[in-house]
């Protein structure tokens, strides 16, 4: 079968799994504890972005300044309450179609990866059942530079060894669509990025990707 991408490469949080509502529990829980403003609108500007960058945007909105070493407990107390959440994450918490959709991908013949800002992603992916299903991972652990730096899609797509003009990103972030972008890939919007102006495709629901594709 004609295939227009040899490979398609896939977020996590928001994408494949509902964690960026966890995400977003985390840092509302440390924002409230520390009396910072924090709204669904200054969420948004955290979608894909890592947690040291998530946090200095939480911060713009602080009243006291905060030392390095204050900066790194901040996260590291995000992280805790995060992952405790993550302790009940299950199959059941991928987003409606990823399982057929990624089944169907890999009976067409296309290569399947995730390409995640997140450190906990391996965790992730163990607990939805999904560790050494992807022809490759690439995530925070990995990588100097988040998105929008297109570092973490690059790393993915050397790994499964198909350049980049091949490769289609499908993410939630408008930070992860302008990456796809800057590191010469196509890229696929769907959920809160489904407007932005820099992706090829604009998915209602991740099934939509088996027309383009
Ligand atoms: C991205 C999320 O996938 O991972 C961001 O969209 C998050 O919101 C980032 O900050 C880093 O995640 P973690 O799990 O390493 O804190
Ligand atoms: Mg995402």
């Amino acid at each position: 079968m004609d295939r227009r991408y040899e490979a398609i490469i896939f977020d996590l949080d928001g994408v494949i799994v509902s964690t960026d509502r966890y995400h977003f529990l985390a840092w509302s829980q440390l924002a409230w504890q520390e009396r910072i403003e924090f709204n669904e609108e200054i969420n948004h500007r955290l979608r894909g972005v890592s947690r040291m960058e998530s946090l200095e945007i939480i911060l713009e909105k602080a009243s006291k300044r905060y030392t390095p070493v204050e900066k790194l407990e901040l996260a590291e107390r995000k992280n805790e309450v995060y992952r405790g959440l993550l302790g009940d994450l299950t199959a059941g918490d991928m987003l409606p179609g990823v399982v057929d959709t990624l089944s169907a991908l890999r009976e067409r013949g296309h290569k399947i990866a995730i390409g995640s800002s997140s450190k906990n992603t391996p965790v992730i992916l163990e607990r939805i059942g999904l560790s050494g299903y992807f022809d490759a991972v690439a995530d925070g652990n990995g990588i100097k530079h988040s998105k929008p730096d297109p570092e973490v899609f690059l790393l993915a797509a050397g790994r499964l060894g198909i350049p980049p003009e091949q490769c289609l990103v499908v993410e939630d972030a408008e930070a992860g669509v302008v990456a796809a972008k800057r590191g010469g890939m196509a890229a696929a919007a769907i959920g809160e990025a489904r407007n932005c102006k820099e992706a090829d495709y604009s998915l209602g629901s991740i099934a939509d990707l088996l027309l383009y594709v």
